[in-house]
C-alpha cells in the first residue's frame, strides 16, 4: 500500500471539476484517507514547489496555485504513487493522452487541474506539508476483498 497527496489546483475549483475529479479516483477503487479545501500562500507554494522555486516560470506557478482555493486530498492505495500520476497524464494538458484526466479537461501546460506527487520520497515530503496526523482518517474499505486479490496486499 502507498499514500500520494494530490491537490485540485484553482482551475479545478474554478470550473467545477472538483467532483469529476474526485470521482475518477474512487472509481479506480484507490481509497480516499484525507481531503480538506485550504487557500495555499505564498510561503506554502514554495515549500511545496521547493524544486521549482528558481525556475523562471516560478513566479507565473505561485501566482496561480496561491489565487483561489484548492481540494487536497491524501489517496491510498496498491502503487498509488505511479498510478495516480498516470492518471493524471502529461503535465501540459495539449499533449495529455485522452483518457487521463489532464488530456480530457485541459488544454494548458500550467492550468492542468490536478497535482500528484511524483515518486516515494516526495509523496512522503508532501503529505508531511499537507495533513497533520489528526487529519488522516486511515481505515480498512469494507469492500477491499473486490479491489484486489490477496497476493496483491
Ligand atoms: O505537475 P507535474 O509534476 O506534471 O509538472 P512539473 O514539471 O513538476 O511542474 C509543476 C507544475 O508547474 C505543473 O503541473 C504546472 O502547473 C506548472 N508549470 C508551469 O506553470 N509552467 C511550466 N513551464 C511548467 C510547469
Ligand atoms: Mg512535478
Amino acid at each position: 500500500m502507498e499514500r500520494t497527496l494530490i491537490i485540485c489546483k484553482p482551475d479545478a475549483v474554478q470550473r467545477r471539476l472538483v467532483g469529476r475529479i474526485l470521482s475518477r479516483f474512487e472509481d479506480k477503487g484507490l481509497n480516499m484517507i484525507g481531503l480538506k479545501m485550504i487557500t495555499i500562500t505564498p510561503e506554502l507554494a514554495k515549500k511545496h514547489y521547493a524544486e521549482h522555486a528558481e525556475k523562471k516560470w516560478y513566479p507565473g506557478l505561485e501566482g496561480f496555485i496561491t489565487s483561489s482555493p484548492v481540494v487536497v486530498g491524501l489517496i491510498e492505495g496498491v502503487d498509488a504513487i505511479a498510478l495516480v500520476r498516470k492518471m493524471l497524464g502529461a503535465t501540459n494538458g495539449r499533449n495529455a493522452e485522452p483518457g487521463t484526466i489532464r488530456g480530457d479537461f485541459s488544454s494548458s501546460q500550467q492550468m492542468n487541474l490536478v497535482h500528484a506527487s511524483a515518486s516515494a520520497e516526495d509523496a512522503a515530503r508532501e503529505i508531511d506539508i499537507f495533513f497533520g496526523e489528526s487529519e488522516i482518517q486511515a481505515y480498512e474499505p469494507a469492500i477491499m476483498p473486490s479491489l484486489y486479490a490477496s497476493d496483491e496486499l
